[in-house]
């Protein structure tokens, strides 16, 4: 019944699953000795909590509050959920700031510490995730048109700064498929300027193999 809709969360799950993996990957391999490797690994988990609240927060906002007052009566399980994630990306925030004080003795079981409570906050996200690319993606289908999930996401998409957005951009062509990644640029070309486009493409190309690269570029003659 429901055979080809859009699901919008795939993609921008997808990079996601990408940074979460990379940042879990890195800090289980930190030089626990080293103060500027730390700080860096630090950084980096930094910027994953804070690309999760503002991904949750944008959920929220442009997507899960218009299914409800679409179905006011919808029981929605992701608005507990991401208050729990809120509490843990504050909780882990905050264990980062004691890092940062900590003697050096200390400094590596708390960073082991740090580890594993970022593997439990991933292990949860990813099963939200898969909840809301099943149950909430078949809630949106059992309310809206395409059309209007599209509008959604442009909505969505147009919250963001220009330079954050070139970013998440640029995160998830270099995190999907490769049929997603040459559909979605084929949809870009069409609806953004030559410009735009053209530093799209010049910004991936850093982001991909070049066996995917040359593929991608026979397909869609995107090079000068
Ligand atoms: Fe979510």
């Amino acid at each position: 019944m429901y055979i080809n809709r859009y699901n919008i969360y795939t993609f921008i799950h997808k990079a996601l699953r990408s940074v979460m993996c990379q940042a879990l990957t890195k800090l289980g391999r930190v030089d626990d000795t080293d103060v500027t490797d730390i700080e860096q690994n630090l950084k980096d988990i930094e910027k994953l909590l804070s690309l999760c609240l503002s991904h949750l927060e944008h959920e929220n906002q442009f997507i899960h509050s218009i299914l409800l007052d679409k179905a006011p009566g919808l029981q929605l399980p992701t608005i507990k959920e991401h208050e729990e994630h809120v509490q843990h990306i504050s909780d882990i925030q905050e264990e980062i700031h004691k890092i940062r004080l900590v003697s050096p003795p200390q400094r590596q079981r708390c960073l082991l510490s740090l580890y594993r409570h970022m593997a439990v906050f991933l292990a949860i996200n990813f099963e939200h995730m898969q909840l809301e690319e099943t149950l909430m993606a078949q809630r949106l289908w059992d309310n809206f048109s395409d059309d209007e999930i599209h509008h959604m996401e442009q909505n969505l998409v147009a919250s963001i700064p220009p330079e954050q957005r070139l970013e998440t951009t640029i995160l998830i062509l270099a995190n999907i498929s490769h049929s997603e990644r040459r559909e979605l640029l084929a949809g870009m070309r069409e609806s953004s300027s030559q410009e735009l486009f053209a530093l799209v493409v010049n910004s991936l190309k850093t982001h991909i193999s070049e066996p995917y690269w040359q593929k991608l570029n026979a397909e869609l003659q995107m090079a000068a």
